[in-house]
């Protein structure tokens, strides 16, 4: 036996119980008491919980986006993974015009075959049909394991956006090849009248990309994503939701019986749009941007009734000097904020707490995202499954900063956050990369997530 966890608290997404986890060859082989079995390394995990590896399904590594690239590459966005308890993350390359899905993916895969400290997967971003081949390649794609395709309702003057008949288009697609489609969802017409109109009065603050995409913004697009969906009988996931009226109209379609999945961000469940009003404003600048506390109310209760599927980054940091280029014009401020490190520990923070249960949080990081887009290997402390696991302790305080993080940007919207309970250990497939504060994977170690299809 290569390892052996003893004695700690075991946390699935419906129990927790206190037992040993033997592994050998990368792989959980038995749970129990009091496992009869000798091991190479041997860890104490009394007192400690002991849960599977989270998924972080929604990452921009290294992406060209506001003029710019994101700050943290395949390498340092995964070694931070590794360091906030997350063994798979999935990036969203983007397909332009001209591009195929599998030249696209196949060229992040070399660099992550080089870089990658935990596993990985991609869903690929689709912004042209090249009329329609792209349609036909969908069919290999999902053969390679990409099983998931993004539509982007918005960035329309970024050439990113796709109309209602692509989307549609997609959706069936898709739907025919028991592969999803997954929206980011808001209308870059009100948003186009919203900027136009607040920069001729000389409204250019941080406050104003808020007030220029606010509440009924989003919730038109997540309307005509959810009803394209339900009507044409396809599922859907809504990535980064964060308004009420929007949800709601989730909620309404998978009461019922619509394949609707919801996933939010730690960042929406903890910032509301007064961040906006802040000096450093700019540094929270994503899209969809913050909401206000009704929407964060309704983020929470959804959460907790079960009507969220799961809890995803949008990990997508830029450095300080790239925000401060929408210093004194909010629309130069590149989208998007860093989350791949905190959280895990955010969510298990809220458990330790009392909002949610632990088994919940393994639930929203681990299970569901594992279930929902097919990696059938991951997703649960389970034998058979890869051993990615997490030594969680209950009691260790842990105030992040900067200095702190193991990615590469300049600064973090969660600076001084303080959590209760923290990640003492993260092991990939069985081997340690992350020990008390220090990254000790190795670089390159991580592996592509062949995804499998939804049974139609
Ligand atoms: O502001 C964000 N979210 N930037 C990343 C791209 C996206 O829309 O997900
Ligand atoms: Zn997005
Ligand atoms: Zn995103």
């Amino acid at each position: 036996m290569d390892l052996l966890i003893k004695n700690g608290t075991v946390v699935t997404a419906k129990e927790s119980f206190v037992a040993d986890v033997a592994v050998d060859a990368g792989k959980i082989v038995a749970i129990g008491k009091d496992l009869p079995m000798e091991a190479n390394q041997v860890v104490d995990a009394t007192g400690k919980l002991v849960l599977p590896g989270a998924l972080d399904v929604h990452t921009h590594l290294a992406m060209p986006f506001g003029g710019t690239v994101s700050a943290d590459s395949y390498l340092s966005g995964t070694r931070a993974a590794a360091c906030g308890g997350v063994t798979t993350v999935f990036d969203y390359p983007v397909q332009h015009k001209g591009e195929t899905i599998l030249g696209l993916v196949n060229s992040k895969k070399a660099i992550l075959e080089k870089e990658a400290c935990v596993d990985y997967a991609f869903h690929c971003c689709i912004t042209d049909l090249n009329e329609g081949t792209i349609l036909e390649e969908m069919e290999k794609a999902v053969e390679e394991g990409i099983t998931s395709f993004k539509c982007f309702l918005v960035y329309k003057k970024e050439n990113m956006m796709v109309d209602d008949g692509t989307l549609a288009r997609l959706l069936l697609r898709a739907k025919e090849l028991g592969a999803m489609i997954n929206v980011h969802a808001e209308n870059p017409d009100l948003i186009d009248l919203n900027i136009e109109k607040f920069l001729a009065e000389g409204k250019t603050s941080a406050w104003y990309h808020y007030l220029s995409r606010p509440e009924f913004v989003e919730a038109e697009a997540d309307k005509r994503a959810v009803h394209w969906a339900t009507h044409l009988d396809a599922p859907i996931y809504l990535v980064h939701m964060a308004d009420k009226e929007g949800l709601e109209a989730c909620i309404d379609a998978k009461k019922a019986g619509h394949e609707v999945y919801v996933e939010t961000c730690p960042q929406y469940l903890e910032f509301t749009c007064d961040v906006y009003k802040r000096e450093d404003g700019r540094n929270f600048v994503c899209s969809p941007p913050m909401k206000g506390q009704e929407s964060q109310d309704a983020l929470w209760e959804a959460l907790k009734a079960g009507f969220i599927d799961t809890i995803a980054t949008d990990h997508c940091p830029f450095q300080s000097f790239e925000k401060d280029w929408g210093k004194d014009n909010f629309t130069k401020i590149p989208n998007g904020c860093a989350g791949i490190e905190n959280m895990y520990p955010y969510m298990l923070d809220a458990a330790n707490a009392g909002k949610i249960s632990f088994e919940r949080v393994v639930e929203l990081c681990s299970t569901n995202p594992a279930r929902i887009f097919g990696c059938t290997e991951k997703g649960s402390l389970a034998i058979g499954k890869d051993a990615d696991i997490v030594i969680y302790d209950k009691d260790k305080d842990f105030t992040i900063h900067v200095e702190n993080m193991h990615s590469d940007y300049d600064h973090t919207i969660w600076e001084g956050k303080q959590l209760h309970g923290y990640p003492v250990q993260t092991y990939l497939r069985g081997n340690l990369v992350y020990d008390n504060g220090e990254f000790v994977g190795e670089v390159g170690a991580g592996k592509y997530v062949k995804r499998v299809r939804k049974a139609n």
